[in-house]
């Protein structure tokens, strides 16, 4: 099979190592793609967002399948447009993927099922909104209602950090994802993402991991799109575990009550509350860098699981894991989730990778002059395996160091909480 992966961060990096290993997988691309990638699949530099040149591009070159990695292709419709040209794809549709494009819609959703989420009210002027601060309790959190590129939300302290999210919402921060702003209850507790292939109404969880979203170590600093994680999740017990699984299964069904046929990985966010598991976000697409170490695992061949997916057939497939455990820590340019400086020559990455259980996922990366270089904020994902969680965490951290390039920043507690159990997150 010809394929296309839209997208060209860390996560499709690994959906294309992991597609590779299928024998169906015949000609991979992938668009944009990045430097690294271009060492696994051919790059096409079109943007992931321009649905038109994409379709008109599958169409030319004849692919038999493509898997839409990224948020905002989905939102704007790339999968129901191939399906126009008689492609398959892998994916939600624009209807279905609004369950992330729209904050709104997600939220209004879960109140009307009573799925386990943070109370919230919806507001469509900054005036309002920051009239309702004045009475709310803090910290208190703030979403802009649409994609944001990871940084339309906000967990503030004070009254004043709260305001002035607001404002950079209405102020236009993130254009027109930010005219219409949730404010919604701070939960507490770990956090743990389940990832779900979702076809015909039904859910089929994937391992579950867990993402280190603040810039810096003892999860404080802005969010980020993600430091590191790691999968399994050692900290989730059986009973908080069959709870998630409960809730996608829900969603799914509701969807489908709803009208809404929803085909792809829907990517459930948690917050492990006292209260039990609660929903932070839905995601309608394969999480970065969750994936980075949930498809390492997957003993199935991703390419039969996809196409089993788009064609309702799922149920005939058991979803298989290895036992190893796994850890990635990201690599990032340093000021990232801020600005941050590109162009510095990456060393190192052919010894990490010769190092057994070690890959290394491009995220942000360029080749120029046979060269490569840093290109992006999240740089490189080191993914590890262990038959050990401490195995796995001490291989990722082994193979970081011997990667280098000027700016190189990482967390160097991915994982250590965890590891010290589930105590950790009440001090
Ligand atoms: P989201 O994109 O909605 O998942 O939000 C990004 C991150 O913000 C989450 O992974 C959490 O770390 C944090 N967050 C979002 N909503 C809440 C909430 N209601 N309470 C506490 N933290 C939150
Ligand atoms: N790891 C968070 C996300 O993919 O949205």
């Amino acid at each position: 099979m010809k394929i296309l992966v839209v997208g060209g961060g860390g996560r499709e990096h690994a959906i294309i190592r992991a597609l590779k290993k299928s024998p169906d997988c015949g000609d991979i691309w992938c668009a944009p793609g990045n430097g690294g990638i271009g060492y696994d699949a051919t790059c096409k530099n079109i943007p992931a967002t321009d649905v038109d040149a994409m379709v008109a591009f599958a169409k030319a070159e004849a692919f038999d399948y493509v898997v839409v990695a990224q948020d905002d292709p989905l939102a704007l419709g790339m999968v129901d447009a191939l399906a126009k040209v008689g492609i398959p794809a892998f994916g939600p549709d624009a209807a279905a993927a609004r369950i992330e494009a729209s904050k709104v819609f997600s939220k209004d959703l879960m109140k009307k099922y009573h799925i386990p989420t943070a109370q919230y009210e919806v507001f469509d002027t900054s005036a309002a909104a920051l009239a309702y601060l004045k009475t709310a309790s803090f910290p208190i959190v703030i979403k802009a209602d649409g994609l944001a590129a990871g940084k339309g939300v906000v967990v503030a302290e004070t009254v004043e950090d709260a305001e002035a999210a607001v404002r950079a919402c209405f102020d236009g921060a993130f254009g027109d994802a930010g005219s219409t702003v949730v404010i919604e209850e701070c939960m507490t507790g770990p956090e743990c993402s389940l990832l779900c292939f979702v076809t015909a109404g039904q859910s089929f969880p994937m391992a579950p991991a867990q993402d280190h979203k603040r810039a810096y170590d003892g999860d404080l600093g802005p969010n980020t799109g993600g430091m590191g994680v790691y999968s399994p999740v050692p900290i989730v017990t059986d009973e908080e575990h069959a709870t998630m699984v409960k809730v996608m299964e829900q969603t799914v069904a509701e969807l489908a009550a709803e009208g809404i046929d929803y085909r792809g990985c829907l990517y459930g966010g948690f917050m492990l509350t006292p209260a039990g598991p609660k929903v932070l976000e839905f995601n309608a697409r394969f999480g970065d860098p969750e994936t980075q170490v949930v498809l390492p695992r997957l003993k199935n061949d991703l390419v039969e699981v996809m196409l089993a997916c788009a064609n309702c057939e799922l149920d005939q497939i058991e979803l298989d894991w290895r036992d190893e455990w796994a850890v990635a820590v990201v690599l990032t340019s340093a000021g990232y989730p801020g600005s941050y400086e590109k162009g510095k020559v990456i060393t190192g990455i052919t010894e990490a990778e010769a190092m057994e259980n070690v890959t290394v996922y491009h995220a942000g990366t360029a080749v120029v002059n046979g060269q490569l270089l840093t290109n992006g904020g999240r740089v490189l994902a080191v993914t590890a395996l262990g038959d050990t969680f401490e195995n796995a965490r001490n291989l990722a951290y082994e193979a970081c160091e011997k990667i280098d390039f000027e700016g190189k920043t990482l967390r160097h507690d991915i994982g250590l909480r965890a590891l010290r159990g589930r105590d950790a997150w009440d001090a």
